[in-house]
């Protein structure tokens, strides 16, 4: 994204060279004491070729590593300056963007179609910096607190002893932690299975502070929404597709772009005003609610259009780091312990996975020219030179200390503890989760969620079957019993005693 080009770094048409630039003497043959005798180990092209062979996978990510994405752009039609003062909101402004979509549980090799949320991660390169938005194709998310967050992913992912997938641990873990209820119903639903990445939309799911000039705050969501129309697959779509493609929704994205056509996204957001959150009827921040449309009705902000595949999809898209800590002035982050625990979680794995000095590799790089006391570590590139490595100093260097209360914080106090959010009167597991079932879904998807949580249930062992049974009744009682009925068939409505058999 810099002026620095790194593809001009090579020069395809001339013979090959070694890394270090002189020409190599074969790609073909090795070099060997005779024609049929043994290998030299001062054959430096070799050694450099195998050895580079054996390093060039790097970690995936630990959640969402079976991805793709591509570059865009973000156009903002409207004018929300009254709630933000971030360049990249003021109307007009046009900002140079990269996407990337995900599954979150499957490993890097795993088909895009088994039913899962998608990540719906976005990079804008801004003249203020970077500034990320790292959601969902959900407005919700399954827990609520950052402690069980690998505890969820290691529910999701491959048991200790067989290595397998496992619906018992799943449902498990989700029974046992009821503020998943809501974002479970979401993902048994049909837009667990989109139909293409371009065919779903994306939401923030945290509630994100913005700042105006005037200092005033808000809290604000985003909502990405899809103008491909949102599609979804049926579960026998998205079996076939895992084993004839399973890399059905990357190749979808690419060709599509590809033959020119660009998928698009409205921007729109739900504005709460700073002073509401504190006797909103629920806590705003509860990542598992989403907040009511009637309440804080969507604005339009602008849209956002992918039109450019990447050239090297490990440079370009494996190596992105995208992360909730990459904010630009008008923006912030909120009480929401999830995002909190995020905040750090995403730099820390972008040093594991990539290295600490993961935000110069150009596709991370920002547009504008850092200044950093940050220094050194495994493969710096970019650096101050001789500049003084110490601040304060007096040589020049400048530094900042802006003292006092920062323009995106909040007002905190009281006692160190541990313990879930205060409840309010409409802070419960299961209420949204029901209205999501009763008042969003027809029949038609009622039913298609009963058929797919029963699915899922078929393998699952006791306790944790009866525990998902309740699970389903505290959130739909007729759903539940449905869903407990097409599991066990009639034995499920036969009260002890009933049994003719057991008599
Ligand atoms: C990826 C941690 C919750 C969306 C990741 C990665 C980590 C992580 C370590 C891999 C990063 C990398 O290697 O580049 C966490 C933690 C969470 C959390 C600790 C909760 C405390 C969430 C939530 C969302 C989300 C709530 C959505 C609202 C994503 C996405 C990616 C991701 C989209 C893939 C980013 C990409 O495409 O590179 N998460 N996550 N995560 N997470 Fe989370």
């Amino acid at each position: 994204m810099t002026s620095f080009d790194p593809v001009a770094d090579h020069d395809s048409t001339k013979p090959s060279t070694a890394d270090a630039g002189a020409r190599r003497e074969s790609d073909a043959n090795s070099l060997s004491l005779g024609t049929d005798g043994p290998l030299m180990l001062h054959d430096v092209a070799l050694v450099e070729k195998l050895a580079r062979f054996d390093r060039e996978r790097i970690p995936e990510r630990s959640p969402h590593a079976k991805g793709s994405g591509a570059f865009g752009e973000l156009e903002i039609t409207e004018d929300v300056s009254q709630y933000t003062k971030a360049g990249l909101f003021q109307k007009g402004a046009k900002t140079p963007m990269l996407a990337r979509f995900s599954t979150v549980a499957g490993e890097l090799g795993s088909p895009d179609t088994w039913r899962d949320v998608r990540g719906f991660a976005l990079k804008f390169y801004t003249q203020e910096g970077n500034f990320d938005i790292v959601g969902n194709n959900t407005p919700t998310f399954f827990v609520r607190d950052p402690m069980k967050f690998p505890d969820f992913i290691h529910s999701q992912k491959r048991t200790p002893d067989a290595g397998l997938r496992d619906n018992t641990m799943q449902w498990d873990f989700w029974t046992l932690s009821p503020e998943s209820a809501h974002q479970v119903t979401y993902v048994m639903g049909d837009r667990g299975l989109p139909k293409t990445w371009r065919n779903m939309n994306g939401y923030s799911s945290h509630t994100y502070m913005w700042v105006n000039e005037a200092g005033e705050k808000f809290w604000v969501k985003y909502h990405f929404l899809t103008e491909q129309g949102v599609e979804c697959l049926t579960n026998e779509e998205a079996g076939e597709l895992a084993g004839l493609d399973g890399d059905y929704h990357r190749r979808d994205l690419f060709n599509a772009i590809d033959g020119g056509d660009f998928p698009s996204w409205r921007v729109e957001v739900q504005i709460m005003p700073y002073e509401e959150a504190k006797t909103y009827r629920f806590n705003p921040f509860d990542l598992t609610k989403i907040w009511s449309k009637k309440d804080y009705p969507r604005i339009p902000v602008g849209r956002f259009t992918l039109n450019r595949n990447p050239v090297n999809h490990f440079a370009q898209i494996e190596q992105a780091a995208f992360s909730p800590s990459n904010m630009v002035p008008g923006t912030g982050v909120s009480p929401d312990k999830m995002l909190l625990g995020r905040v750090f979680s995403y730099p820390d794995a972008h040093r594991n996975r990539l290295g600490t000095n993961f935000n110069q590799l150009p596709v991370n790089r920002t547009v504008v020219k850092t200044n950093s006391y940050d220094k050194e570590g495994s493969m710096e590139f970019f650096h101050s030179g001789d500049a003084p490595v110490y601040a304060p100093n007096s040589f020049g260097r400048a530094y900042q200390d802006e003292q006092g209360p920062v323009d995106n914080g909040w007002e905190a106090d009281g006692t160190l503890v541990r313990e879930a959010y205060t409840l309010r009167k409409d802070d419960d597991d299961f209420g949204q989760a029901h209205t999501l079932i009763r008042e969003v879904m027809d029949e038609g998807e009622r039913e298609r969620l009963i058929e797919t949580v029963a699915g899922a249930l078929e393998t699952v062992i006791e306790p944790v079957l009866s525990n998902a049974f309740e699970y389903w009744k505290k959130i739909d009682q007729e759903v539940g019993e449905r869903i407990e009925k097409a599991v066990r068939g009639d034995q499920g409505d036969q009260v002890p005693g009933a049994d003719p058999l057991s008599e």
